[in-house]
């Protein structure tokens, strides 16, 4: 009888520990929206700086740069997927607060001009770089580092390497070629997106739209 008892208390515990940590499992995922719209006509929502979770590491210059933490540990295992390829990336630049994009801005216009920043550069408040969700990578190849974007570009049979592999780890291809008219900007092939879906992510990538396209039909 004292054995049942024991073993009665001891499994509604069970019952009722597996309830709240699920349930904070669930709250933790849906902190923030991992589909959050960041563009040229939607600014980045007034709480996030608050809410989401960032984590510091090293790019590839050995600076410590944030990123949000589920995107980067997916980050690490599509890094690893990508070195069995033989194709090595690192991080540039991530998590960007408005006052960071603001030097950016002045920065890039000042050494590229106007008009590049126009194509490239997202106006501070307005960048998916506040969101710590976009990823920015560079390539290491043969020792050597590649991050400027015309070099960038014009590595295409690494980058299709890298993109045929995204969505397997929630990662989106953000700005598609040829798609300026509605992303905003030209063809990013170093700028990854974490959606926090593999499903979505899939759906985005082998449909060859962009964010903009699924969130309309999708939310
Ligand atoms: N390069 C992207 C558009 C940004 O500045 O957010
Ligand atoms: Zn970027």
């Amino acid at each position: 009888m004292k054995k049942k008892s024991i073993f009665l208390v001891f499994a509604i515990l069970l019952v009722i520990g597996t309830f709240v940590t699920g349930c904070g499992k669930k709250e933790d995922k849906k902190k923030y929206d991992y589909l959050v719209l960041v563009n040229k006509q939607n600014k980045l929502p007034d709480n996030w700086e608050e809410v989401v979770e960032l984590v510091t590491v090293k790019n590839a210059w050995d600076e410590d740069i944030q990123v949000e933490k589920e995107a980067y540990e997916k980050f690490k295992e599509l890094k690893s997927a990508l070195e069995k390829d033989g194709v090595t990336i690192e991080l540039d630049s991530v998590y960007r607060s408005v006052k960071r994009q603001q030097e950016l801005w002045d920065e890039f216009t000042i050494k590229y001009g106007e008009d590049y920043v126009k194509k490239y550069v997202a106006v501070p408040g307005y960048s998916e770089h506040h969101t710590g969700l976009a990823i920015d990578i560079c390539l290491r190849k043969d020792g050597e580092l590649i991050y400027e974007n015309d070099d960038m570009i014009a590595e295409k049979e690494i980058f299709s390497k890298i993109h045929a592999k995204l969505s397997d780890y929630g990662f989106i291809l953000r700005y598609l070629e040829g798609r300026d008219d509605i992303t905003g900007y030209s063809y990013e092939p170093w700028h990854l997106r974490y959606v926090g879906s593999t499903k979505i992510a899939k759906e985005i990538m082998s449909k060859d739209i962009t964010l903009e396209e699924y969130l309309k039909k999708n939310k």
